[in-house]
């Protein structure tokens, strides 16, 4: 199954079941652009961009409001790991950990396990400007996004998305 028959898939499953699609912080215009990040950031890590972008779509997608919402990433980790076969996307099932182990920390770690785990965690907080917030550098861990944060290429990339 290529990425994009994948994303697709997943996409379905998760306007059908998500509780967040309509947030304008934590919904679809953000997921967009963390697949656009997260292609971006894949092609110049010399990555399959897979993980990141079935990640754009599921991370958030059980979030039960724009706030504190700390089980938001386990929520989603949980769907992952116990109700795949329900998504109707065929992937191997180490892209599978990687997926549900990004989505599970990705607002309580720092040390990702990866570099695939790393794409998704980047291309997530490449998306910080859109909460007025400016990426902090150390908080990348991959050579590409890092490039994007010093150059502030993400301002001009940001505007470029919807
Ligand atoms: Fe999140
Ligand atoms: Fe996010």
């Amino acid at each position: 199954m290529s990425v994009d028959a994948a994303r697709d898939r997943v996409l379905d499953h998760v306007l059908a079941h998500a509780t967040a699609d309509v947030s304008s912080i934590h919904g679809l215009s953000h997921w967009r652009r963390v697949e656009r990040y997260g292609r971006l950031l894949a092609v110049r890590e010399g990555c399959d961009p897979l993980t990141v972008v079935l990640f754009a779509y599921l991370h958030d997608f059980l979030r039960e409001n724009d706030g504190s919402d700390p089980g938001h990433g386990p929520r989603a980790a949980d769907c992952i790991e116990r109700h795949w076969a329900d998504v109707g996307a065929e992937v191997a099932a180490d892209v599978l950990g990687e997926l549900a182990f990004a989505c599970r920390f990705h607002t309580s770690s720092n040390a990702p396990p990866s570099r695939e785990v790393a794409l998704c965690w980047d291309a997530d907080r490449l998306d910080l400007p859109r909460v007025g917030t400016e990426p902090a550098l150390e908080y990348f861990h991959t050579d590409a996004a890092r490039a994007i944060v010093r150059s502030g290429e993400y301002r001009t990339l940001d505007s470029c998305l919807e």
